[in-house]
């Protein structure tokens, strides 16, 4: 017999049908033995009466045991209704039960949500896939499926393309720390992941592709905070031939058709999204993003802003966020692009680019929500003698210049102007599902320090790896 969903059981009262999963609890009333089976659709309620079950016996099980039971599904009598689960109407009238997995007892116990607020995190990191289990925990994988679907409609109706890009790629003088990977076939060579698609994506234009998206993995080797992951995705979008007013409109439409569809609980306070100067939003709020929010302690409230007109370069490169990325400082630098490098002067202080490179305003976008950056973009430039002016302004020597040459050679064969912006998914995640920090709404997060406490990573290699790759570990100096 086919197994169905505990969700599924409803629509099948009278049945003999079968169902699978956890046991979530077992209650125990003599003659009655009562399951709450939870598979992933939900939890439904199992009795056994005693001696009339086949197979095993009910009154062994234990929690999360994976079973499947056969029976038929009932009406509960109207003053047995639970109104709060979606299967309360009914039950299943257990007639054979398997165990197909016994299990021994979790470190956490699954079935109490109020006793998991007081759980180590940690512990829940090192058994995530316990963690997991979790209905809770559960429903926001589920919502970050949706939420990618949706995207993924969302473009493609409007001629969007998504496209890979590498994931082993070239280390650039670009901001934040690369992780490297180390070459067995070319030694003495390394990999860098990217900090972001950045320059692929501006590649694909070149190509002439017009309309790219990707649900980008990002790496970056920073001190990782509450919003910050050493690995997170970005929903990464480039556009030829348009203005920024176009990203922006996209950007919008698109957030507010998947806040009405997945999140019809929250609601956006402005809309349009006011857009404000930097210089203004600096003075008023002293941030980039401020928390526009009427009422904060409401958490159905959404602020959208944008924040434009940024400085193309920034005073103080040192203490820079997020938006250090993909900009930086090579040593020697003179001006720290505030975006990054490859980020448009707007068209009418192209002329003080000369004598007054501070005052130059930008063509950037941010978007702020909620007192978090959650996304960035701009138009680029594509001219690669300006772009070649950046960079020297920047200061990069001819060598660091170098590292760039397949990027002006691309611009020599036609470049079409372009732009974009790329979103961080998984912070926007954490403000729609009202987290408190990125770890909830990633699958396998890892800790402040960079660690995966599940696989125990990162983790040292044999002797024979490193050998191969004709590296050798210089001990930690002690003391
Ligand atoms: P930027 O560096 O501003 O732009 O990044 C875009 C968005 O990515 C998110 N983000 C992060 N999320 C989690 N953990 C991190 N460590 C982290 N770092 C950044 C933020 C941020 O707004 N290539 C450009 C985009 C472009 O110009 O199109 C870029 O990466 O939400």
């Amino acid at each position: 017999m086919q197994r169905i969903w505990a969700t599924e059981t409803p629509q099948r009262v009278g049945e003999r049908v079968t169902v699978a999963g956890f046991v979530h609890s077992r209650r125990d009333h003599g003659k009655l033995v009562f399951i709450d089976l939870r598979d992933r659709s939900g939890i439904l309620q199992i009795v056994f009466r005693a001696g009339q079950t086949e197979g095993a016996d009910p009154e062994e099980l234990r929690g999360e045991w994976i079973i499947a039971v056969e029976g038929e599904v009932r009406a509960r009598p109207e003053s047995l209704v639970n109104p709060h689960i979606e299967t309360g109407g009914v039950e299943l009238l257990g007639a054979h039960l398997t165990v197909l997995s016994r299990a021994e007892t979790p470190p956490f116990d699954i079935s109490d949500e109020n006793a998991m607020r007081n759980v180590d995190e940690e512990l829940r990191l090192r058994y995530r896939y316990l963690d997991l289990r979790r209905p809770s925990v559960r429903e926001r994988l589920r919502m970050r499926h949706e939420t990618v679907a949706f995207i993924r409609r969302f473009l493609t109706e409007r001629g969007f393309w998504e496209i890979e890009t590498p994931i082993l790629s070239k280390s650039t003088p670009e901001g934040a720390r690369d992780y490297v990977v180390p070459s067995r076939l070319q030694p003495g060579s390394f990999y860098a992941l990217p900090q972001s698609p950045q320059q692929y994506k501006q590649l694909l234009m070149v190509a002439g592709v017009e309309r790219y998206f990707q649900i980008a993995r990002c790496f970056r080797d920073e001190d990782t905070r509450g919003d910050r992951q050493p690995e997170f995705t970005q929903l990464d979008i480039e556009m030829a031939f348009v203005e920024q007013e176009d990203i922006l409109r996209l950007t919008e439409e698109l957030f507010t058709a998947l806040i009405r569809e997945q999140f019809p609980d929250k609601h956006i306070l402005h809309s349009p999204w006011p857009r404000l100067d930097h210089e203004d939003v600096m003075k008023r709020y002293g941030s980039d993003r401020p928390d526009l929010r009427e009422h904060p302690e409401d958490p159905n409230e959404l602020a959208f802003a944008w924040i434009l007109n940024f400085p193309l370069f920034e005073a103080e490169p040192e203490d820079a966020p997020d938006s250090v990325s993909v900009a930086g400082l090579p040593p020697g630098k003179r001006y720290a692009p505030s975006h990054h490098m490859f980020t448009a002067p707007r068209p009418e202080d192209v002329v003080k680019l000369e004598e007054n490179p501070s005052a130059v305003r930008s063509l950037q976008h941010d978007v702020v929500l909620n007192g978090y950056e959650v996304g960035g973009g701009s138009i680029r430039i594509h001219d690669s003698e300006l772009q070649k002016k950046i960079f020297h302004l920047i200061g990069f020597t001819p060598e660091q210049e170098d590292q760039f040459a397949h990027f002006l050679t691309a611009f020599r064969y036609g470049v079409p102007p372009h732009g974009g912006i790329a979103p961080g998914l998984d912070r926007l995640l954490m403000i729609l599902l009202g987290q408190p920090n990125l770890r909830e709404v990633i699958a396998f997060p890892k800790t402040g320090d960079g660690r995966d406490l599940m696989m125990d990573a990162p983790a040292p290699v044999e002797e024979a790896q490193l050998k191969e790759l004709g590296i050798r570990i210089q001990p930690k100096p002690t003391g």
